[in-house]
């Protein structure tokens, strides 16, 4: 029950009482990079959804061992795999959702922008096919630079007269869950009911917790502030030093992504109180794209929610103002490949 990804008990414990119901689970999901490192473990995780159908597996090699693997859990939805380009096409058909980790993860000394060369090929061709096949699937983008791949799925689905800024979500639901927890921690906070805003972008000093606006309520030292926030700024570092060479993080991930994921089925079937935060296009600031929290609906983002932003102490508006130059650029380095692009 505490391991479930709601951020309130209360949502929690309802949604709980939920799987033990019969209920018709009723969405369709595709996992793009399933094979991979978070793909694997996000992809049981959805598998758990009683809200999810299907799940369509989609990796270039090595898929149809972890769905034939997963297709033994006695959940509700179907496992179906999907292997190399020529199957691309059908892992979309027809779905409500699509998350993409695919590409190639950090190894320590590397930023996330290194990944960008490998990365936004990735990306592009991907949401080319979703743009094709699944125009008004939610699209959750994991895969890095998310600053920049994001931009690069906007331009993508614009050249393809389909695109819907309310359903692109870059997902940044790990700092979230990073910066609940390091709070929790220092604090000696019950976890199960706080929750501190981050927003920005996914990289460096553009994520930006708001640790004033988190709630319950909590007070901080100057130097509580400066500790959390660099450590949940340098949280992914933190894990790709500590794997040597062996990637990124992967299980925090596949469980930052799953909320998010399950809380886009939950604003897909109706419910009216959902919020994330995520990286959205957005006139919050006067950058094209940031995180922030959002409020979501049916039809992907419903608000903006616009009063983070506001009352921020000097230290966050002095943070907010050292982020621009580097989230604008991450932005107009995607859109400039998206658009030089054969
Ligand atoms: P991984 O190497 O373990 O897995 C990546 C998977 O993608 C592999 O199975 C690979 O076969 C697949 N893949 C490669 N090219 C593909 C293509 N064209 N189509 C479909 N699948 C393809 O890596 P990982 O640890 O799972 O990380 C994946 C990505 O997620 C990385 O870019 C990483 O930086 C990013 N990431 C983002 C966040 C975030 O908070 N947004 C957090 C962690 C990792
Ligand atoms: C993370 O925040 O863990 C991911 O973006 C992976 C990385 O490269 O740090």
């Amino acid at each position: 029950l505490r391991n479930s990804f709601a951020p309130r008990a209360e949502k929690r414990n309802q949604r709980f009482e939920n799987r033990l119901q019969p209920q018709a689970s009723s969405f369709k999901v595709a996992v793009l990079g399933a094979a991979g490192g978070i793909g694997q473990p996000l992809a049981l995780l959805i598998k758990m959804s009683p809200l999810v159908s299907a799940l369509h597996l989609y990796d270039i090699a090595n898929v149809k061992g972890v769905a034939a693997d997963l297709s033994h859990c006695n959940t509700p939805s179907q496992v179906l795999d999907f292997t190399g380009a020529s199957e691309l096409a059908n892992s979309l058909k027809g779905v409500d959702a699509v998350v993409i980790p695919a590409g190639v993860p950090r190894k320590p000394g590397m930023t996330r922008d290194d990944l960008f060369n490998i990365n936004a090929s990735i990306v592009k061709n991907l949401i080319e096919a979703v743009a094709d096949n699944c125009p008004d699937a939610f699209i959750h983008i994991i895969s890095n630079p998310v600053n920049s791949t994001v931009p690069i799925a906007a331009e993508v689905l614009k050249q393809k007269g389909v695109y819907d800024p309310k359903k692109l979500f870059g997902v940044t639901t790990l700092d979230v869950v990073r910066a609940n927890t390091f709070v929790a921690q220092k604090k000696n906070l019950k976890l199960i009911d706080l929750d501190v805003p981050v927003v920005g972008g996914h990289a460096g000093i553009t994520i930006l917790p708001l640790l004033s606006k988190t709630k319950p309520s909590v007070s901080f030292t100057d130097e509580e502030v400066e500790q959390l926030t660099v450590r949940i700024q340098n949280a992914g570092t933190e894990v790709v030093e500590a794997k040597a060479g062996a990637g990124s993080a992967t299980l925090s991930m596949a469980y930052a992504a799953a909320r998010f994921v399950e809380s886009s089925l939950r604003a897909l079937d109706g419910d009216a109180d959902v919020y994330e935060c995520s990286y959205v296009q957005s006139e919050l600031t006067e950058l094209p794209f940031f995180a922030s929290r959002v409020k979501l609906g049916k039809n992907g983002v419903e608000a903006i929610i616009s009063s983070d932003l506001q009352g921020l102490t000097e230290y966050e508006t002095k943070a907010l103002e050292a982020l621009k130059p580097e989230l604008k650029a991450s932005i107009e380095k995607g859109i400039a490949f998206a658009h030089k692009q054969p």
